[in-house]
């Protein structure tokens, strides 16, 4: 049962990033959540106490010592459905993971059995460093929701993780924790990511453009989601989503035999990853000189998901298909001689998709219905698959 929320508290974190939670307030407004800000005392370096108080319609405090006859903290952690944390900074993950009391808000957390999403935006190497990775995970243990941090411009020069994602892609992942938190509880997920590669040689490979970020992206909508989620992760150079089993593939092959080996004990194989069609029919044992290297003589691959589903049981599968034109009859084709429950049809030809954190397309259904992509980040096309195939799961 979808769980109804109402009344939201925002928690900002001393980061840079608090300003854009000026938005965010706003927008969860117009959603007719009715929202109370709490904020760190540090995240007041950055929007202060005025600017919260004007936004919210709400007084605001970041101790436990202001209004104590209100035992502010309970009353707080009682009286409402969910706590968004955005920005969630390295020092204020860490003391959650503690279990620190030492603010109003880390107060009103410890107190709370709310609901609970972190949007955490950091420097790159404060994101990938042990201590923090160590943090976020036994947060996701605990239940805490955690979006991962977009990729991009950070405050510096420097280029990375740990970007706020934009307010747009926080609304669309608070929908999917909201619409049902962990409906893929006691499901396993199977996802095949990246792009397989064909040796020519111990030094050269046929490969393609996949960067395997919307298989990734679906594994971590499936662990959002209460999944146990394993991903054969095919020359993937993106960070293991916490939690996931990775298993490391390169070729055709060695994904064919990775599949063999996990599909009979899956619920929901997705099978994002780009398989190549085709290999050299030999592989040198050395480095091929030059007066050798002229031609490759290829041979056909088999279709790993067109085989699989011949040992279909109680699995769903999704494929998708990466073509240059939105040629509908052609994915319809695929879907049946695949042996698919959904498709996902994207539009390659403008070149945006590969490596893109977006994408667009259209879903097709076996049962002949298309549902139109627009523009959207990778993240909301996982939840949006996961949705369609939520029924046939279940
Ligand atoms: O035929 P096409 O490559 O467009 O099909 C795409 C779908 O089929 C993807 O889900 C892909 O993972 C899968 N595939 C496969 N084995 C192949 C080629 C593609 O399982 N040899």
């Amino acid at each position: 049962m979808p769980k109804r929320i109402n009344k939201v508290i925002l928690g900002v974190g001393g980061g840079i990033a608090a300003y854009k939670s000026c938005d965010l307030l706003r927008r969860l407004q117009e959603r007719n959540y009715e929202v109370t800000v709490v904020p760190t005392p540090s995240a007041l370096n950055f929007v202060g106490t005025a600017t919260w108080e004007a936004l919210s319609g709400k007084k605001v405090t970041t101790q436990v010592w202001e209004s104590v006859d209100e035992v502010r903290h309970v009353k707080l952690a009682a009286d409402n459905d969910l706590i968004l944390i955005s920005p969630a900074t390295a020092d204020l993950i860490a003391r959650l993971a503690m279990g620190r009391a030492d603010d109003l808000l880390t107060n009103v957390v410890l107190a709370s059995n709310a609901t609970k999403i972190l949007i955490p935006a950091m420097h790159p190497n404060m994101w990938n460093n042990p201590a923090t990775v160590a943090n976020i995970a036994l947060l996701q243990e605990r239940g805490f929701q955690v979006m991962r941090p977009a990729i991009g411009r950070l405050t510096g020069i420097d280029i990375g993780i740990g970007r706020l994602p934009e307010t747009s892609e926080i609304l669309s992942y608070l929908a999917s924790v909201i619409s049902d938190t962990q409906n893929l509880l006691g499901k396993r997920v199977l996802v095949t990511a990246g792009g397989t590669r064909e040796a020519i040689d111990p030094v050269r490979f046929i490969g393609n453009r996949s960067s395997g970020k919307q298989g990734y992206a679906v594994a971590q909508a499936a662990l959002d989601r209460g999944a146990e989620v394993t991903i054969l992760s095919a020359n993937v150079s993106l960070p293991d989503p916490v939690g996931a089993t990775i298993v490391r593939v390169e070729s055709t092959k060695d994904l064919e035999i990775a599949l063999g080996t996990y599909f009979h004990t899956t619920d929901l194989l997705v099978m994002a990853a780009a398989v190549a069609d085709a290999r050299p029919s030999q592989v040198g044992a050395e480095k091929l000189k030059k007066d050798s290297y002229r031609e490759i003589t290829l041979m056909e691959n088999p279709d790993l998901v067109g085989r699989i589903s011949e040992q279909k049981g109680k699995q769903v599968i999704v494929g998708f298909a990466a073509e240059t034109s939105l040629n509908i009859a052609e994915a319809n084709r695929k879907l049946l001689a695949k042996g698919l429950d959904l498709i996902y049809l994207n539009d390659v030809s403008t070149g945006e998709i590969f490596g893109s954190d977006s994408t667009q397309g259209v879903f097709i259904k076996s049962d002949g219905d298309e549902i139109p992509v627009t523009k959207s980040n990778k993240a909301t096309l996982a939840n949006q698959l996961l949705d369609l195939v939520l029924d046939k799961l279940n």
